[in-house]
């Protein structure tokens, strides 16, 4: 099974669970609801989707995926059919989609959702910043502004900007800027194309899935005296200078890695 697995599916697990339910359904379609119906019993479309959803989170499960798919393979098609009972507007489906769209962008392939810097990590990675000198900081994955907007009224001195891909959290964090008091600005794109050599602070809140690239980033293109901080996922293999952890309700953890930390942790044989 699991050859077969790496032969035959791809790697990311989003299209795997796409792949899973496309087969359920068709399978649920072709297979047992003629079965059913030869027996001289019919299905309701809820039953249909409810025995799809089962068939979804039986063969996720079979081809190893993660826990969380399985639930929504179990409830997708059953919230289709529920859905679509319920006789709603189709372009409410589309509004939702685009507005889903707009702010998650390409979650599927980034695996790094929006989710905004709570006010504690904001005052301590305000005290993280230099104090003795000007500044370049950068927010990898700025999502609507909010820690350049702050950062540049609790730490005026520093040159901050932002970069985001998602268009909604980007046009929203245009407008804050152009609205807010200045200090700070954003650019649209991917992270992954700007040059981390070009400042003193980079910071970042992302998720697990990028951490290790994001590592080799670094090693490559980081200035010799600049910081990292990671917001609550630290960098695979490399241990931090310093750790702020924060009584917030996401029990969030700062992580400040200076430049000898990543390029030392490399020397050592690490990540
Ligand atoms: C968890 S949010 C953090 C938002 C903000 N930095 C904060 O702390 O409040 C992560 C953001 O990174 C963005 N993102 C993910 N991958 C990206 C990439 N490769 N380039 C630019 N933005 C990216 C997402 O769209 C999302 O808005």
């Amino acid at each position: 099974m699991t050859r077969l697995k790496r032969t035959f599916l791809p790697r990311s697990e989003p299209a795997v669970a796409l792949l899973v339910q496309l087969a359920a359904v068709l399978l649920t379609l072709s297979l047992a609801v003629p079965l059913v119906e030869h027996l001289g019993l019919s299905l309701s479309p809820l039953a249909v989707a409810l025995a799809a959803g089962a068939l979804a989170a039986a063969i996720g499960r079979a081809v190893g995926l993660s826990l969380w798919w399985l639930a929504i393979n179990l409830l997708f098609w059953p919230t289709v059919a529920m859905a679509y009972s319920l006789s709603i507007q189709p372009v409410w489906f589309l509004a939702a989609f685009g507005l889903l769209l707009a702010v998650y962008w390409s979650v599927f392939r980034t695996r790094v959702p929006l989710y905004l810097t709570g006010s504690q990590a904001l005052h301590a990675l305000a005290r993280m910043l230099p104090k003795d000198r000007a500044f370049r900081f950068v927010d990898l994955g700025a999502g609507t502004g909010r820690v350049l907007h702050h950062l540049a009224k609790l730490r005026p001195g520093g040159d901050y900007r932002g970069i985001e891909s998602a268009p909604l959290p980007f046009l929203l964090a245009r407008l804050s800027a152009a609205l807010g008091g200045g200090g700070w600005c954003m650019q649209w794109g991917s992270f992954w194309r700007a040059d981390l050599g070009k400042y003193d602070v980079v910071y970042a809140y992302l998720s697990p899935a990028p951490m290790a690239a994001l590592l080799r980033k670094l090693r490559a293109e980081m200035k010799p005296g600049a910081l990292f901080v990671s917001n609550t996922f630290p960098l695979p293999g490399v241990t931090p200078a310093e750790t702020a952890e924060l009584p917030d309700i996401h029990r969030s953890t700062l992580y400040l890695y200076r430049y000898d930390d990543i390029i030392g942790a490399e020397k050592d044989g690490a990540g």
